[in-house]
């Protein structure tokens, strides 16, 4: 890949033009290979799923995650959204980005959970032993453990994509309410769902969300949709105002990414607890 020409982003400074295919290729290329380290499966995968779900270049792109953001990703997998967020930081928003993009989210720092032992040994052989090995602090943190039990530390962006269907509609409600309450005033909760009324492309979804646990030991079936209205309603009770956005461009699946702003900024907004890590 070319090397852009580097140049140093002063604060406050944005940084130089640059096309947007060429930043995309440099993040995915950049984030997907810190997974060398936890694999050839781990970086292949992360390799193709950034080039395939347009959900990961929406997020750099729009400007729906603020620099500097504390960003919990629920049901974060390997930690791809950490590791593409990292590749912000180092290196893309110092070389240039996009003019009509929206700000990079530079510096952000990320929380990620998830039930799969497996997949958090990736995440962290791939984002935080790095930084450790060379005398650094990693800014990202991977807890494994039960996202209906674990307590949701404050923070300003909550992310959960493709992961509520894995559980009982009970269970969603209650923890569409306990993002809500972790967020800051100002915070948005950013959640991808299938949308259940789209019957073929929902369906195909669910097929391949079920091989995709099968292939890669996740003890759990995706298997409780709603349709977009229901999902709607869902955030809406919780005071959430919700803009929803097609995010299965390119793919045969039902996908929608819902944007979802507290209504409430007086809501109660619980006192960052120390993470609780379970099988560390
Ligand atoms: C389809 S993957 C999505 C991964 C990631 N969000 C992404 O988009 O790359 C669903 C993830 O949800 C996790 N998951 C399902 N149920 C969970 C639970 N109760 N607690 C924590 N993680 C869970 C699975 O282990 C899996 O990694």
């Amino acid at each position: 890949m070319n090397a852009a020409p580097s140049a140093v982003v002063r604060p406050g400074q944005r940084p130089q033009a640059r096309s947007p295919a060429q930043t995309w290729a440099q993040l995915r290329e950049v984030a997907s290979r810190r997974y060398q380290s936890a694999g050839p499966f781990a970086w292949r995968f992360a390799h193709g799923k950034l080039g395939l779900d347009p959900v990961f270049r929406h997020l750099v792109q729009s400007g729906l995650l603020p620099a500097g953001a504390h960003v919990l990703d629920i049901g974060c997998g390997q930690g791809l959204l950490a590791s593409l967020l990292r590749a912000v930081t180092d290196t893309a928003a110092h070389q240039g980005w996009p003019p009509d993009w929206g700000p990079p989210p530079q510096g952000c720092r990320v929380t990620g959970i998830d039930l799969s032992h497996r997949e958090i040994e990736r995440a962290r052989q791939a984002l935080e032993s790095r930084a450790f090995a060379s005398g650094g602090t990693s800014f990202d943190r991977f807890v494994c453990g039960d996202l209906r039990t674990w307590d949701f530390p404050a923070c300003e962006v909550v992310v959960i994509l493709d992961v509520l269907h894995y559980m009982g509609r009970s269970d969603q409600d209650d923890v569409l309410g306990r993002a809500c309450r972790a967020l800051r005033p100002g915070g948005r909760l950013l959640l991808r769902v299938g949308d259940g009324q789209a019957r073929t492309g929902f369906r195909f979804g669910q097929w391949v969300d079920w091989l995709v646990a099968r292939v890669r030991g996740y003890d759990v079936s995706p298997f409780h949709g709603r349709t977009l209205a229901e999902w709607r309603q869902a955030l809406e009770r919780q005071g959430f105002e919700v803009e929803p956005r097609p995010m299965s461009q390119g793919t045969p699946f039902a996908n929608v990414l819902l944007v979802a702003r507290r209504t409430h900024e007086d809501a109660a907004v619980p006192a960052p607890s120390p993470d609780k890590e379970l099988n560390r």
